[in-house]
């Protein structure tokens, strides 16, 4: 059953509009969501949309659905059967088929060292840094991976652990000099030369990584670098993970043919593979994070390992939390063009006929129940569609709900800085498309109250 949404003009650019409020009503669990609407612009598809009122009307795809339509009313039918289907459908429309797990290697020997980190107001936390070179498969041509791991050296049990993939290599995430720097091929960037980091690289990004912080709420911290799982260019898919898969590199790619996204994904599996042998690690407490197009990363590397205990998403925009119907900043014909190896090739099929798709992104969000989900936004990022994160996390509750859980629940739109919500919650920061500290105490503040309180519970 589809939920209606009411509210429509048909307009084109020149010509326009009323802003309309649509309310979605899904009757089968007596669930609404109230949109601020309007109707379609006639745009080029390759252009960002800025109008709110240029945003058009459309329904949004049951998320319970089956194959057969019938939507899922108990948890057994969500997991038997609108679930996988709901799967399948993000891989063939939108990430391509999931890749298969293969066993992950230590390369040489985990090194293992105790330092002291700079931590909040001028204080230090002592923490067991490791530092691991990861094969990621048993083929000839299998890539290889580094991850680095703080700990916090005063924990007397394992502790959970955010992991997530970095932009610009480990040694990029932290001040620490002593952390193994990349060689792997990389983006054109501050202290990149040759598509390759520099020491100028070492601690600009450390800001997204605040490890003292976390250490100091009892958190473990790991990253491993996303450019040595597929180097994030359009050609990158032949010195990626995928042929040692034994995925084609050339020629026409199949509809449902994987690319980054996917392999990324498959990456931060692997790693958690490993991981969960650490005896200093809660195997059953790792969060997946990420922002941006690795925030697109972690939602479906939670949709595609359950192991992940928890997901964050952070300003991840088109092909992340955000609804692809809304058309509002960058759209699927924007993304498709510029990073054609994120997605398999039907997404960009969609480019300019989004609201033909079978699936949108609040149907990503719905594989993280019954887990802890965590989306967030900056007011400032209007390219990643703020409220349309919002809309597709207030759209999965009945998901939740199925399992006697509370998501988001319906509301107005939060004021900045305030997170809301449950099991799935939501905040929009002030400021630019980042990822700061602020941030990572709302997902610590949610782990504490979900991951950390259910063990605490069941002791
Ligand atoms: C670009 C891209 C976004 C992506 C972002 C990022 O802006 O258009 O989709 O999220 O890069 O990863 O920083």
């Amino acid at each position: 059953m589809a939920v209606p949404a009411e509210a429509m003009m048909v307009t084109t650019r020149t010509r326009f509009f009323v802003v309309m409020i649509a309310v979605a009503v899904c009757g089968g669990f007596g669930w609404r969501s109230t949109m601020t609407e309007a109707t379609a612009a006639e745009t080029d598809v390759t252009d960002p949309n800025y109008d709110e009122e240029a945003v058009r009307s459309f329904t949004l795809p049951n998320i319970l659905e089956g194959p057969d339509g019938v939507a899922a009313d108990s948890v057994a039918a969500w997991e038997k059967t609108s679930r996988p289907y709901q799967f399948r459908q993000l891989q063939r429309f939108v990430y391509g088929e999931q890749l298969p797990a293969a066993p992950v290697q230590v390369v040489g020997e985990v090194q293992r060292k105790e330092v002291q980190l700079a931590g909040p107001g001028g204080g230090t936390t002592a923490a067991v840094r490791l530092q691991a070179r990861l094969r990621l498969g048993t083929a000839a041509n299998a890539r290889e991976t580094e991850v680095l791991v703080y700990l916090p050296a005063a924990a007397k049990e394992p502790v959970p652990t955010f992991l997530k993939l970095n932009f610009a290599g480990n040694q990029a995430e932290t001040a620490d000099p002593e952390v193994w720097m990349t060689d792997s091929w990389m983006r054109s960037g501050d202290g990149v030369e040759d598509h390759k980091a520099t020491d100028a690289t070492r601690g600009i990004n450390a800001r997204r990584f605040p490890a003292a912080e976390m250490l100091s709420r009892g958190y473990g911290m790991a990253t491993a670098y996303c450019g040595d799982i597929f180097p994030d260019h359009p050609e990158g898919r032949a010195e990626s993970v995928l042929p040692s898969l034994g995925r084609p590199v050339e020629g026409e790619l199949a509809a449902n043919e994987p690319g980054a996204i996917t392999a990324w994904a498959w990456g931060l599996s692997r790693i958690l593979d490993w991981l969960v042998t650490l005896p200093a690690v809660d195997g059953e407490g790792v969060i997946v994070v990420g922002h941006s197009r690795l925030g697109k990363t972690a939602l479906w590397a939670g949709a595609c390992d359950q192991r992940f205990a928890m997901v964050v998403s952070n300003e991840s925009g088109c092909g992340g939390a955000a609804l692809s119907r809304r058309n509002y900043g960058e759209t699927v014909g924007v993304i498709t063009s510029r990073f054609p190896h994120w997605f398999c090739p039907s997404f960009g099929s969609y480019a300019g006929r989004e609201l033909e798709l079978p699936v949108d992104q609040h149907t990503l969000l719905a594989m993280i129940a019954p887990r802890p989900l965590y989306v967030a936004s900056a007011e400032g990022d209007r390219w990643a569609d703020p409220r349309g994160e919002f809309l597709s996390a207030e759209a999965v509750g009945p998901v939740w709900k199925l399992y006697g859980r509370e998501g988001l629940g319906r509301r107005d739109y939060p004021a900045l800085g305030e997170s809301v919500g449950d099991f799935v919650r939501y905040h929009v920061r002030g400021g630019k498309h980042d990822l700061l500290l602020e941030d990572w105490q709302h997902f610590a503040d949610m782990a504490d109250a979900t991951l950390r309180a259910e063990k605490t519970s069941s002791r």
